[in-house]
């Protein structure tokens, strides 16, 4: 088999610390991998004046996969103020390479604490639409500093962009348990909302081994809490998806565990796998992320690269890894060399 090409963005904050966790696990696989790091973040930013240029963009292209920690810098700056990294790096890659599918699985490993006493069997995926929505930045400002100031941001929803998305969340859910759940609000955003169900409804007739049904964001929320076990593939809107998977991470036992993928289902563009958290600045330098969240993106990317094996063989370390914590709290660093150890002993 040939060398696994990856570009690796570790970003700010937090990033670097839980990359440099990712990387010792993803070498202790024994999988052929070259890595090329890219600088891209606030950090880089603040002293270069550089985001992400075009050139960096076709340098990227030419990878087979990236592996990204976290972008996003101190909150109080003013020089990166208006979401300039999120919107011009991350987003960009996401825009750029159409990841058009964001997956987010959730598990709760029956060892790990969940802030839910009774939470069941918990093992769904979110597929979170990754090109449009409130996302693409179609809005804008007029009277700008003034009294009469009108802020409008539009979520932009195409039937191309809608079907697509529905059509692998009902592809995965025909692997899986059979089970489709769209997210919306569709009693309030009803021209978006008519779109997206009449989608799921047409594409359910290819799919006759799927049961699909509809909530509300809303009432979502709350089968997070009381029945999250209800879930097996969940498909919605951008901003919603975002919004679900940081609960998705709280109840599965800590955003530190997390991981997700933006997808390029059609191949054309390297797909990006990242932790689903941000930079904590809170935390940073310190060595007290999980990088458990960044480790299980590499099993996603491998599993994403046709290198099954390996996948499964840090997602089954993280798991007996998960089921050995106990109160003691190690650093970043020992949670990786753990799992890392692990993971060349099977
Ligand atoms: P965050 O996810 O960085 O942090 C939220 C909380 O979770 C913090 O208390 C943090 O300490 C904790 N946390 C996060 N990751 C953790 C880990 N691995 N282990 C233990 N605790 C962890 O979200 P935020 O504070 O809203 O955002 C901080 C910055 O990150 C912002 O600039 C934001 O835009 C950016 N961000 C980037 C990404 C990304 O690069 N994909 C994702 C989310 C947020
Ligand atoms: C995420 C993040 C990003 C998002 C931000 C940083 C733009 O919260 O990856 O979940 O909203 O998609
Ligand atoms: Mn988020």
């Amino acid at each position: 088999p040939s060398t696994l090409d990856l570009a690796v963005i570790p970003g700010d904050g937090i990033g670097p610390e839980v990359i440099a966790e990712a990387l010792k696990v993803l070498r202790s696989t024994g999988v052929d991998v070259s890595t090329t790091e890219y600088p891209f973040g606030a950090t880089h930013y603040l002293a270069t004046g550089r985001i992400l240029e075009q050139e960096d963009l076709d340098a990227l292209a030419k990878h087979d996969a990236i592996l990204l920690g976290a972008v996003g810098g101190d909150p109080r700056d003013p020089k990166l103020a208006g979401g300039i990294i999120e919107r011009g790096l991350l987003l960009k890659l996401r825009f750029a390479f159409d990841h058009y599918v964001n997956l987010r699985p959730t598990r709760i490993y029956p060892s790990v604490a969940s802030p839910l006493a009774n939470p069941g069997e918990v093992d769904f995926v979110v597929v979170r639409e990754g090109t449009e929505g409130p996302y693409v930045g179609n809005g804008g400002i007029i009277r700008r500093g003034t009294p009469q100031e009108i802020a409008n941001e539009v979520s932009v929803n195409t039937a191309f962009g809608v079907e697509r998305v529905v059509k692998f969340a009902f592809d995965q859910a025909e692997k899986r348990r059979g089970k489709l759940t769209l997210v919306h609000k569709t009693n309030v955003l009803t021209n978006a909302g008519q779109l997206w169900q009449r989608i799921v409804q047409a594409e359910a007739a290819n799919h006759p081994s799927v049961d699909w049904d509809y909530l509300h964001v809303d009432a979502a929320t709350i089968f997070f809490v009381t029945d999250p076990a209800r879930f097996d593939v969940i498909v919605t809107d951008n901003l919603f998806g975002d919004i679900l998977t940081d609960l998705a991470a709280a109840i599965s036992g800590g955003i530190g565990l997390a991981a997700s993928g933006n997808i390029n289902p059609d191949g054309a563009f390297p797909s990006m796998f990242e932790p689903v958290h941000g930079s904590a600045p809170d935390i940073a330098g310190k060595q007290l992320a999980d990088p458990t969240a960044a480790i299980l993106s590499v099993s996603l990317l491998l599993a994403s690269r046709g290198e099954q094996e390996a996948a499964d063989r840090i997602s089954a370390a993280v798991e007996a890894d998960l089921a050995a914590r106990g109160d003691a709290r190690r650093s970043t660093a020992e949670i990786g060399d753990a799992i890392a150890a692990a993971v060349a002993q099977n």
